[in-house]
């Protein structure tokens, strides 16, 4: 079965102290849980987060991780050194990377590998820009994204995939997809899952919408059938909002 999971993507945002004050009034609210919940933190504050959320049903993850074991690769972080601070999951793929740090679908599937071949979950993001919608190839664009990037993985390794839609256009810019656009994408992509991984997969692989998610129009996406729980950034950094999406899951 499938898990229902609210993960907030902090990005670039908060310092220690900021992270240690926001952790504690998300823990202090108490969120429902039956969610998964997952909070994905700055790397300087990962390791102080896992301790802070111990005895929690809060996951830690981190925003992203190199391809390689080790290496020379100056201000890099490595698979190992999150799985050494307790850190089992990671984003990968986020838009942010790919437009900003030149992540391209082959390099993901590197990162991918990297990951699952150390037992990470991993939290796949992809989505189409602006013009791709426009030109109607958006489709075309998340099959690309997800065939190029995840679907070489071993039938085994689908168990530790999280898939995340992020339309770019509805990233930070309070125009979110409605929720018959989010279903309409969830539900081609699972209909991928089907026809090119197997059923059983597609029926229990967690798919979670991203883009100007909110309290107020979090429940009414979550309600679609094939959108499994949201991927947060914005209003992840506020105790009060995040923990209404998480209810808004309920
Ligand atoms: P916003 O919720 O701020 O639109 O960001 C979504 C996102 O990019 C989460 O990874």
């Amino acid at each position: 079965m499938r898990k229902k999971i609210v993960a907030g993507n902090w990005k670039m945002n908060n310092d220690a102290a900021q992270a240690e004050a926001l952790i504690d009034a998300i823990i202090n609210k108490k969120p429902d849980t039956s969610t998964k919940v997952v909070i994905a933190p700055p790397f300087v504050s990962l390791q102080a987060a896992v301790a802070q959320t111990r005895g929690t049903n809060i996951i830690v993850a981190a925003q992203n991780m190199h391809q390689a074991e080790n290496g020379a690769y100056t201000g890099e972080i490595s698979v190992n050194m999150l799985k050494g601070i307790n850190v089992n999951t990671v984003i990968l793929g986020h838009s942010e990377r790919r437009a900003y740090f030149g992540e391209t679908n082959a390099l993901l599937a590197e990162k991918v590998n990297t990951a699952l071949n150390h037992n990470l979950t991993v939290i796949f993001c992809f989505g189409e820009e602006l013009a791709d919608r426009q030109t109607g190839s958006h489709f075309e664009v998340v099959e690309r994204q997800l065939r190029e990037g995840l679907f070489h993985i071993s039938e085994s390794d689908w168990s530790n995939i999280v898939l995340a839609y992020e339309p770019v256009w509805a990233i930070g810019t309070g125009e979110t997809a409605s929720p018959e656009q989010a279903q309409e994408m969830h539900e081609f992509i699972r209909t991928l899952l089907r026809n090119n991984i197997g059923s059983k997969i597609a029926e229990d692989t967690s798919i979670l919408y991203g883009g100007s998610v909110k309290p107020d129009n979090a429940s009414e996406i979550f309600s679609k059938p094939d959108v499994d729980g949201g991927l947060i950034g914005g209003a992840s950094l506020k105790a009060d909002d995040f923990v209404g999406i998480i209810k808004g899951m309920a």
